[in-house]
């Protein structure tokens, strides 16, 4: 790693996380292994949160949220806990609230502003989420130093 990388590595920023997921894999998941996979990925709230006609749909943005907020810590070797990732919220703007050891990382890396925006299709559901860091950058981000 050159001093140059150091230097993005440590430029004050905004980290975004991104993720799609397709209903039909929530729905399977939620057909062969039931209970063990909702108790496992969701919340008591998220489950209550996702009814109507499109609650796979909504179960599976959420799904997505979570692995959009698991890019943010850009951390391969962190376990990250399904279930300390939550999308509050029904019905209108949700938001992201982390728990347990995710948010103690979260608090130790100086994350601020984190938001979570989501959209659900019959087919597809994303999500796209975004953090301020201190002294980090999104890996990839294009971002350079300032010369
Ligand atoms: C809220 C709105 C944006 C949702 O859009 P949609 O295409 O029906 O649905 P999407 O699948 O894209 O998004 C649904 C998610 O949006 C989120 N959402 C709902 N209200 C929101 C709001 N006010 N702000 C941000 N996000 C919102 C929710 O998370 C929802 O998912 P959930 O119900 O599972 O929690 C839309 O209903 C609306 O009010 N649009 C008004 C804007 C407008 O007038 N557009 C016309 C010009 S193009």
């Amino acid at each position: 790693m050159s001093a140059a990388d150091l230097d993005v590595l440590t430029t004050p920023g905004v980290r975004m996380g991104c993720d799609l997921v397709e209903p039909s894999e929530i729905e399977e998941s939620l057909r062969v292994f039931g209970v063990r996979f909702t108790d496992r990925v969701f919340t008591e709230r998220e489950l209550r949160a996702c009814t109507g006609s499109d609650a796979i749909a909504r179960l599976a943005a959420r799904f997505a949220a979570k692995e959009a907020v698991a890019k943010l810590f850009a951390d391969p070797d962190l376990a990250i806990p399904p279930t300390e990732i939550e999308v509050v919220g029904s019905g209108g703007a949700p938001a992201l609230e982390l728990h347990g050891s995710l948010a103690d990382r979260a608090r130790r890396d100086g994350w601020r502003d984190l938001r979570v925006s989501l959209s659900h299709t019959r087919c597809h559901a994303m999500a796209v989420v975004c953090v301020s860091c201190p002294g980090t950058v999104s890996p990839g981000s294009g971002a350079r130093p300032a010369q």
